[in-house]
């Protein structure tokens, strides 16, 4: 990246991972790295974090900054879009985050001339874990993408997908630490109620995901073949998963993630 200046617009929950992964993860230097935020509160203590610089205004981030991340909500966006039309010049690369929001959406707000990628993260790229899918516009060589994907890998595994599958990874990964911690918060609530103390429970159902996870990881089998093992003839497995293929658990997860991914389609049209 060199001394590449990186703008940030937007110092919210995701903006703060990106910013904090690109000093911290990355070891971009945080004079390089200039915020925007309406909220000032919000984008100073995000910069009090890191050492970034505060912007006033986009007049004072856009024109200095080779890379432009924006990260503001989907309705958020146009506006931004708007307001930064006449600042920016064609080398520049835009990269938003923002759900549902598409490439040519943006370059029709911005140029058709301009740089435009599209990435679905997730929170975990807080602490270098996350998931980051990626789309790039044509306006993109490929030594930019490879160069954006530099600035994102060490926030977690990027995957590269057509832009048509991006909705998709909104719902099942950009979503998807909710569902994993809504799992998590139930299981604990689930020990509890068992008799094992909260935070002894937390520990437990904490390491069981950890464990399991990378056991998928290293093994190479399917998850199916991995839960076989597991479930003796008659045993407290086999019973347990009975209970929940009789709840609908499966389904539940389907549909969510179906769903999640209409309403990413949904907020085009916000
Ligand atoms: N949260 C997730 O897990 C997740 C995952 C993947 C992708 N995303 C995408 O990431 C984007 C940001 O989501 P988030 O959860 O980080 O939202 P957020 O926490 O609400 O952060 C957005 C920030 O942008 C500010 N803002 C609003 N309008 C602005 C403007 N015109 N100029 C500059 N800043 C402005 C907001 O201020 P106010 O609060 O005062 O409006 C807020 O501080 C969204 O587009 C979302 O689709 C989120």
């Amino acid at each position: 990246m060199n001394n590449k200046r990186i703008g940030l617009i937007g110092c919210g929950a995701m903006g703060s991972a990106l910013g904090k992964g690109f000093v911290q993860k990355v070891g971009i230097d945080p004079s390089l790295i200039y915020l925007y935020d309406i909220n000032k509160e919000r984008m100073q203590a995000l910069a009090d974090e890191l050492n970034a610089q505060t912007t006033e205004n986009l007049s004072e981030l856009v024109p200095h900054c080779q890379h432009i991340f924006l990260a503001v909500k989907p309705q958020d966006l146009e506006s931004v879009l708007y307001s930064v039309k006449d600042m920016f010049n064609q080398q520049q690369i835009f990269t938003s985050i923002a759900a549902g929001i598409t490439i040519d959406y943006i370059e029709s707000c911005l140029s058709y001339e301009s740089k435009v990628v599209r990435l679905m993260p997730n929170t975990p790229c807080l602490i270098g874990k996350g998931t980051i899918a990626i789309s790039v516009g044509e306006n993109v060589t490929s030594d930019e993408q490879e160069e954006v994907e530099a600035l994102l890998k060490p926030l977690g595994l990027t995957i590269r997908l057509p832009e048509y599958l991006m909705d998709a990874a909104t719902g099942l990964s950009g979503t998807g630490p909710a569902y994993v911690f809504l799992f998590i918060e139930t299981m604990i609530d689930a020990g509890v109620s068992v008799g094992i103390r909260r935070d002894v429970a937390s520990e437990m159902v904490i390491q069981n995901i950890i464990g399991s996870a990378l056991m998928l990881r290293e093994n190479d089998k399917h998850p199916a073949e991995l839960r076989n093992i597991v479930t003796s003839p008659s045993g407290t497995t086999a019973t347990a998963l009975q209970v929940l293929e009789e709840s609908g658990f499966r389904h539940c997860l389907l549909k969510s993630v179906i769903e999640a991914t209409k309403r990413a389609k949904e907020l085009r049209s916000v």
